[in-house]
């Protein structure tokens, strides 16, 4: 089953409590927190406190993508927030394999995100501590930019590297249920999506297309 993971990044911050709630009852089933440090992007999002706030209001996933230079320094922060799973960006540090086991000595599961022109054989070491790996189909930083396209071929690239093993494939960035259906019959298992789904008049049909790809 595709699973659905709304970017809280497009929520309303000042109603953070209510489009949980709405996302909750909508069906989806995790939910995606872009962390960003103004270093690794431009911009500058939310800290652990944001995690451990979600974390007393609601049982879904947590699925924190940390785009933070550095990220080994934050990874006990965030775990003991409350995160489930931990995404690091292979770019951001040069210690990524000790990265995952320390996420994995929390207890966590691990994450890999690759930007946009990251080959994917950049993490064919570290295969066998990875839970999931985040391809950006977008440059990280900013929700509502536009799906690049070679995200497909990469998607196709990515499965074949990963072959058997149990590993989750997300994308990120620019999806909506048209890039989703194609995302999916390339082997992509979760798929974030903020723009789509929080400014769409109607949130519940957005997340239950989502949801449908898979029987498609
Ligand atoms: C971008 C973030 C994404 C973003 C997706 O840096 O990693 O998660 O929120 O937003 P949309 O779906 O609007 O592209
Ligand atoms: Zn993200």
């Amino acid at each position: 089953m595709i699973k659905i993971a709304p970017s809280l990044l497009a929520a309303d911050i000042l109603n953070l409590a209510r489009d949980v709630k709405m996302l909750e009852e909508s069906g989806a089933h995790w939910l995606h927190i872009d962390v960003m440090d103004g270093m690794f992007v431009p911009n500058i999002t939310f800290g652990p406190q944001y995690v451990s706030a979600l974390r007393k209001i609601t049982n879904l996933v947590l699925d924190v993508h940390l785009m933070v230079e550095k990220p080994e320094r934050y990874i006990e922060d965030f775990c003991k927030a409350g995160a489930d799973y931990v995404t690091v960006h292979c770019e951001a540090t040069p210690h990524l394999d000790r990265t995952l086991q320390l996420i994995k000595f929390h207890g966590k599961k691990t994450g890999v995100a690759l930007n946009p022109a990251t080959d994917v054989r950049s993490i064919k070491y570290v295969l066998d501590k990875l839970d999931m790996v985040l391809l950006m189909s977008v440059n990280p930083g900013f929700g509502g930019q536009q799906f690049i396209e070679s995200t497909y071929d990469k998607l196709n690239e990515l499965k074949d590297l990963i072959g058997e093993r149990k590993i989750e494939i997300q994308v990120d960035g620019g999806v909506n249920d048209e890039i989703g259906t194609k995302l999916v019959a390339c082997g992509a298992t979760v798929l974030v999506a903020g723009s789509y789904i929080l400014n769409h008049t109607n949130p519940k049909k957005a997340i239950d297309l989502l949801k449908n790809i898979s029987k498609n």
